[in-house]
């Protein structure tokens, strides 16, 4: 198998999935380049837009999840413990690992069914569960199949991050969501931290007055997950080595996006430039480690750049810089930066200067006691509410649970998603955008409009409470 097939094909069993995917694989294939700087395809008849989209409203929410490994067995743990989720299948292509999450689930007083064991089994939960959330928790190159299929099913979809790693493939989510009538939401979780909470408040209130300028991250040291071969390493691994430009944006786009509306009748995603450093430190550090379990690594070519550093530029002119880097050993860092006319909100350490409101800048920041004086006033209502809960269910100090469990109540009282399906995409076209601006020396790429036109009209997220 060459390196494309691996990215293409890697998973956790070592399974060549998209050969035995049938008509999704084949539809995505099929797809032509739509995207960046060719405009947006028409909509297709009878299709509507999903922007503001509310779902009729579901007193129990069946629910199923694809792939309980490292992060679907948490997303199985916490959504069997939400009041009004009915969990009616749990699949993996690991035998232990879904009937491990599934005795888990079981335990909190739910009769899930288990399918495992074969690239396929998850279509058959579909088919015999008909459940009306579907969690895809899996490695990147199934988000999209999987998505677009159980949206097909009936399902509402939810994936997690990125949604999809090529343009075409988004294109597809956008298309199957707007045909079927069924919300596909991407699962940013970051979005529902305290402080990024706390700054969307804040900046909703106009504290910064005009925004300018955000900068968001996702700086993780994460090489040691090579030595993890039977789970996320197994496939991460070949998506670096492949691969050259901002390959997990989202946590730190996420928020900063929300925080400039984009998207959201204010502004939106307009071009993108991209560089990446080096690739020097995976290569170093396989070479260094004596617990790889794939000896394979060691030879890898890596391709993907230690550092990568992209500057999006909105419609109306703001900035954004978004870098990503998870080889270098330094302190975890996701930026949190917003920046407006009178002053800036920063994270990583939390820190705020607000003419007028904090000590004058000249002094410096805001930071530690000062800061927490500032925030609490700001404090989210979503988090007022549900903070303490979040804290005790865990999974990233709560915002895991605070997501999940919004999730199931806007499904049940038929609200629209926080995150809608253009989100997801906006936010999960970094990837192969900046791919592509690497690859081209840093010539900026447009971002396809995957609304339309539509964002000029859909609302801003509410601070919901
Ligand atoms: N939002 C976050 O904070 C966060 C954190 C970690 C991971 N993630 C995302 O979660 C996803 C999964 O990552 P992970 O670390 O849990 O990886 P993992 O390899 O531990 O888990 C993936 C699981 O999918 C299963 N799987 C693979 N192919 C399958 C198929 N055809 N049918 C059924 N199951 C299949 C694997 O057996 C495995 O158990 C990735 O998209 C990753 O980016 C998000």
């Amino acid at each position: 198998m060459n390196l494309d097939e691996k990215v293409m094909n890697s998973d956790s069993g070592r399974r060549t999935f998209l050969k035995t995917i049938g008509g999704v694989g084949a539809a995505l294939a099929a797809a032509t380049s739509r995207g960046a700087a060719q405009g947006s395809p028409d909509r297709a008849s009878g299709a509507k837009y999903m922007g503001d989209f509310a779902a009729p409203k579901l007193e129990k929410v069946k629910v199923a999840i694809i792939g309980v490994g490292a992060r679907g067995s948490g997303h199985a743990a916490q959504l069997a413990s939400i009041e009004g989720v009915d969990f009616v299948g749990v699949c993996d292509l690991v035998e232990g690992r879904a009937k491990k999450a599934a005795d888990g689930v079981t335990k909190k007083g739910h009769k899930p069914q288990v399918y495992f064991g074969d690239d396929n089994a998850w279509k058959k939960m579909l088919a015999e569960t008909k459940p009306d959330a579907v969690f895809v928790v899996t490695p990147w190159n199934l988000h999209a199949p999987m998505v677009i299929e159980a949206m097909k099913s009936g399902a509402h979809a939810f994936s997690e991050v990125p949604i999809a790693y090529t343009v075409e493939e988004m294109w597809e989510i956008v298309d199957t969501s707007e045909k079927t009538g069924r919300h596909c939401m991407m699962m940013e979780n970051v979005n529902y931290g305290r402080e990024e909470l706390i700054y969307l408040n804040m900046v909703r209130q106009g504290v910064l007055g005009d925004l300018l300028h955000g900068e968001a991250a996702y700086l993780h040291p994460l090489r040691e997950q090579m030595e993890n071969n039977d789970s996320t390493g197994s496939w991460r691994t070949f998506q670096y080595a492949k691969r050259n430009g901002n390959l997990y944006p989202t946590h730190g786009l996420g928020p900063v996006a929300q925080y400039m509306n984009l998207g959201r009748t204010e502004d939106t995603f307009g071009r993108i430039v991209s560089f990446s450093s080096p690739a020097k430190g995976r290569a170093l550090y396989a070479q260094k480690s004596t617990k790889l379990t794939n000896p394979e690594f060691k030879t890898l070519d890596f391709k993907g750049g230690d550092l990568n550093t992209s500057i999006i530029k909105t419609a109306l002119g703001r900035t954004i810089m978004v870098q990503w880097d998870e080889t270098t050993p330094r302190p975890y860092s996701r930026h949190n930066y917003i920046m407006g006319v009178k002053g800036a909100l920063a994270g990583f350490p939390n820190r705020m200067s607000i003419e007028g409101v904090t000590k004058d800048h000249s002094k410096g920041w805001a930071e530690d006691e000062e800061w927490e004086a500032i925030a609490s006033k700001y404090e989210h209502p979503y988090f007022k509410r549900m903070g303490e809960l979040g804290k005790k269910m865990g999974g990233h100090g709560g915002m895991d649970f605070l997501m999940l469990y919004r999730i199931i109540e806007c499904l049940r009282e038929g609200q629209p998603l926080d995150q809608n399906v253009y989100e997801g995409c906006f936010w999960s076209a970094v990837g192969p955008l900046s791919e592509k601006s690497v690859a081209e020396d840093g010539m900026p790429q447009v971002f396809p409009d995957f609304t339309r036109g539509g964002w000029k009209t859909t609302k801003p997220l509410a601070i919901i409470s």
